[in-house]
């Protein structure tokens, strides 16, 4: 089976990035834009000073700054229309993951000319998206070089991916000031997402090694950072350092896709309105424990880079073991939680999420409908990419693990 590796977003990282956006729009002969935030975000100093920016360099500014927790399918669809109607040729989103999901919906629509949920799955659209510069103010989703945009249908209570090699954003602006008024919750919870992306991506049966080089790199780098951006001084070189490993996970874990944290977090997401963070962060301690031990040679490698000192005569499953404690040792340190609460999710829905996870991360709307008239048994097998499969009754076993 040949490997594919595509990743064509321009990245521009640094403190005085987003100083640059007016003339990368301009790069695009871009004359009117559209600009995609969120209420808070659009009320910070820098975003008013980057909304004067484009405005000084003689561009027409239609602006969407309602984005909610969730990319939704109704908000994009009409955004969409309202950009096909008013010539935008580019599209802008500063913002965490759903704001860029959000951004990158609006440009297939802008460009496609129809309802996103019929763009859902892979490649199911034809047109190149509208122009896209991504501003990530969390260093999490890594949404920002992503040809991915996930979406909540709020009709089907499903979250749907959608995305393919013509919606990748155009180019990504790392700029770590904007991080700094970044409560230490949300650092923490976006954090450990970027962390899962980076472990998902190694631990994958589509990893190569081009994905592994910068997926181990990623982890290593977002490890050594974490501590130092969310406690204590809140460091703007580590802040740098976490903008850049979360791009940097995303770029291994949009090649080589992601495995059961996220396929398993999907409907907690889509049904009991799990936050994305919460469900994939909790899992991965579990799914890295059930993946690592078919994967003997990566064991020491996903250890190391997690700061654990390994000795030369440890043993594979000696190495996940302390590579899931490392991880966890994290997760205390930054205050992200271990388990999701009796509420959170009910232990009486289980058995419906485990179910509800078959037909795995990218199976769209058509896949979906699929599901609906399948016979589901305790063995039957989650669809996924990652190393180890995984029935439905070991997905059960996951789900009451992770529940406090
Ligand atoms: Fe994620």
């Amino acid at each position: 089976m040949s490997n594919v590796y595509h990743m064509p977003t321009r990245i521009v990282s640094g403190v005085g990035a987003l100083e640059s956006l007016a003339a990368t729009i301009k790069g695009f002969a871009a004359k009117s834009v559209m600009l995609v935030s969120d209420p808070i975000i659009s009320r910070q100093s820098w975003y008013q000073r980057a909304l004067e920016q484009l405005v000084a360099a003689g561009l027409s500014v239609l602006r969407f700054e309602e984005c909610e927790i969730d990319a939704r399918v109704r908000q994009i669809d009409a955004q969409g229309k309202r950009a096909r109607e008013q010539s935008v040729d580019a599209v802008i989103s500063i913002g965490g993951g759903s704001v860029m999901c959000a951004g990158k919906g609006i440009a297939i629509v802008g460009a496609n000319g129809k309802s996103l949920r019929d763009c859902t799955g892979v490649g199911n659209f034809e047109r190149r998206a509208l122009p896209m510069v991504m501003v990530p103010t969390t260093a999490g989703s890594g949404s920002e070089v992503s040809q991915w945009t996930v979406v909540k249908d709020d009709e089907n209570h499903a979250k749907l991916v959608c995305g393919g090699p013509l919606s990748f954003p155009d180019v990504a602006i790392l700029d770590p000031a904007v991080l700094e008024s970044l409560p230490p919750r949300i650092a923490a919870a976006t954090g450990v997402d970027a962390m899962t992306h980076g472990l998902e991506a190694y631990t994958s049966s589509l990893a190569s090694p081009l994905t592994d080089a910068i997926a181990l790199e990623a982890i290593r780098l977002q490890a050594s950072s974490l501590r130092a951006s969310i406690c204590g001084l809140r460091d703007v070189n580590a802040r740098a350092d976490n903008l850049l490993a979360s791009s940097m996970a995303n770029i291994a874990c949009g090649n080589a896709r992601l495995g059961h944290a996220h396929t398993l977090s999907l409907p907690l997401e889509g049904l009991v309105d799990m936050p994305h963070t919460l469900g994939v962060g909790v899992l991965m301690p579990h799914v890295l424990a059930f993946n690592l031990m078919v994967l003997p040679a990566k064991a020491p490698h996903v250890a190391r880079a997690l700061g654990v000192r390994l000795h030369d005569d440890c043993s594979p499953q000696q190495a996940t073991d302390l590579a899931v404690s490392a991880l966890r040792q994290l997760y205390g340190d930054i205050g992200f939680p271990m388990h999701w609460s009796r509420d959170a999710l009910p232990k009486q829905q289980v058995r419906e999420m485990a179910e509800r996870a078959v037909p795995g991360l990218y199976a769209g709307t058509a896949g979906i409908e699929r599901f609906k008239s399948m016979k589901i048994t305790d063995d039957t097998v989650i669809e996924s990419l990652a190393p180890r499969k995984m029935t439905v009754s070991q997905a059960e076993a996951i789900f009451t693990a992770c529940i406090a």
